[in-house]
């Protein structure tokens, strides 16, 4: 009888750690908020053809809901995709030499899409399940606007932003709460780097931006 119960126990012990375990063919998706977090620095405002001394363009940070899908490939390897609502960013720019402060230059959204590899280094019935991982960005710029402070200055403007392809380090953590539900945490370093042109009836402003933002996400995941 002890025994029985002892053997009933065992199973399922091992039962429950099988069924909290990240296996070969789960999808995981996790929903949650993002914040895109520029470091951003760019190369001198070009007026016209001629480098404005000290100056420079910003890029200022943005929440939004964010939603990941990560496909096991193997118990340690994952395939992530993240996709999110747009994220819309304030530019401003640091006039330098033109002695006109810090204004607000323009605003943009984007979207950035991101395909990562991601390696699980714990056994697969931790309930802690730490990863690493790297891949590829996509960004793309919609919707951008010169900031009426700007247009102050130099009448109606358009503002132009290329996109962006370039690597991205990612580190996160699931906690297993049960065998379907966890929190995670993700951590993005992605190189977002943009060609900004402002361009006025009468004048022209181009600079290079790196803005090169860290991503954070908290979020709900559910295996299936
Ligand atoms: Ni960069």
């Amino acid at each position: 009888m002890r025994l029985t119960a002892l053997a009933v126990s065992l199973t399922l012990t091992f039962v429950s750690a099988q069924a909290l375990a990240h296996q070969k063919g789960d999808l995981i998706i996790r929903g949650g908020i993002a914040n895109v977090d520029p470091d951003a620095s760019s190369s001198a405002l070009v007026l016209d053809g001629t480098a404005i001394g000290r100056s420079e363009a910003d890029v200022e940070d943005n929440f939004q809901l964010g939603l990941t899908f990560t496909y096991m490939l193997s118990d340690n390897l994952g395939l992530q995709v993240l996709a999110s609502t747009p994220f819309k960013h304030e530019i401003t720019a640091d006039t330098g030499d033109l002695g006109l402060g810090t204004i607000d230059a323009g605003e943009t959204k984007h979207l950035p899409p991101t395909v990562s590899l991601h390696y699980f280094p714990m056994r697969p019935d931790s309930r802690w399940q730490p990863y690493f991982g790297a891949g590829i960005n996509y960004t793309t710029f919609f919707q951008e606007d010169v900031d009426s402070e700007l247009e102050g200055v130099l009448g109606r403007g358009d503002l132009t932003l290329d996109d962006s392809i370039g690597l991205s380090l990612q580190a996160g953590l699931d906690y297993r709460i049960n065998e379907n539900l966890m929190i995670n945490f993700d951590l993005w370093y992605v190189d977002i780097d943009t060609d900004a042109e402002f361009e006025f009836a009468n004048n022209r402003i181009r600079t290079d931006v790196d803005i090169d933002p860290f991503v954070y996400m908290v979020s709900i995941g559910w295996r299936f």
